[in-house]
């Protein structure tokens, strides 16, 4: 006989994000029914605004899990993880995954406050959960150090990043998805250690102007926890695309 096939209800929040889109296109491969959460309308998307209230019932409702992607760089990451905890409290408790940064814990930012205050809601939500962090995304390093395609000399922090992409992580996310609840899962960091000098380079290389990089230290106690790696994940090379694949791939975009 054949094994009976579950479906699995998914809803991605901030499906229409660089992760969360990523993570739609993972999960809809393997044949998972996804539903996207968005503000504004759009094909394949539920309405709702985890700011306001408005619609997370409806998009929340028969799902048995949540992929949290959505998120808030204006101080209200937790507000809106409230309000998604509480509708899925009333849905009947799916799994929710919630996506933070290696490091919330050590680096002294504000959003990054804000995202271990919002783990420390998830895990307190009496809800079946999964918080994964990850170290920085291609995407991030490459605009943090975008000037390095336009200055003829680039000062750049002390300091070294280990950037992923953002489909090395979504893979992990849909497996998790569709795995037992796990609490707490080990960091998931990108392929190499490299220093901001180093990927500069890259970038200024990648967009055909090579140019002279000159290393700075920049005063603060957030440069420090930077220095000191506190954003690294050295033990968890899990990513396989590198940054400099994932240049190479935007090369014919540039
Ligand atoms: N960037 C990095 O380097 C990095 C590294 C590790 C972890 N992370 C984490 O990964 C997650 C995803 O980051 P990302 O860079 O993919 O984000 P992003 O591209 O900026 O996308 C943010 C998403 O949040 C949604 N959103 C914002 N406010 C909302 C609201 N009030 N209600 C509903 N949806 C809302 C947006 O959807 P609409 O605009 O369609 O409504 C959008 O899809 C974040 O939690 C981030 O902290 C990021």
């Amino acid at each position: 006989m054949a094994p009976e096939v579950v479906d699995v209800r998914i809803l991605v929040t901030g499906g229409t994000g660089q992760l969360g889109s990523a993570v739609v296109t993972r999960l809809r491969s393997a044949g998972e029914e996804v539903r996207v959460l968005s503000r504004r309308a759009g094909p394949d998307v539920v309405r709702g605004d985890l700011r306001t209230g408005r619609g997370i019932d409806s998009a929340v409702a028969g799902v048995d899990v949540v992929v949290h992607c959505a998120t808030d760089y204006f101080g209200r990451e937790a507000q809106l993880a409230r309000t998604l905890i509480e509708a899925a409290r009333w849905a009947g408790g799916p799994h929710l995954v919630y996506v933070s940064i290696v490091g919330v814990d050590r680096v002294p930012l504000g959003y990054y406050r804000a995202k271990e205050e919002t783990e420390r809601l998830v895990a307190a939500s009496g809800l079946p959960v999964t918080i994964q962090r990850a170290t920085q995304f291609h995407g991030l390093v490459r605009t943090l150090l975008g000037g390095a395609s336009r200055l003829p000399v680039v000062p750049v922090p002390r300091v070294s990043f280990q950037p992923v992409d953002v489909r090395d992580v979504a893979k992990r996310l849909a497996d998790l998805a569709l795995d037992e609840p796990a609490g707490r899962a080990p960091d998931f960091g990108g392929p190499e250690v490299l220093s901001a000098a180093e990927l500069a380079q890259a970038v200024g290389a990648a967009s055909g102007r090579p140019r002279r990089i000159v290393p700075v230290r920049v005063p603060g106690e957030t440069f420090r926890a930077y220095a000191a790696g506190e954003h690294l994940a050295p033990g968890h090379r899990d990513g396989v695309i590198t940054f400099g694949e994932y240049l190479a791939e935007r090369a014919d975009h540039r």
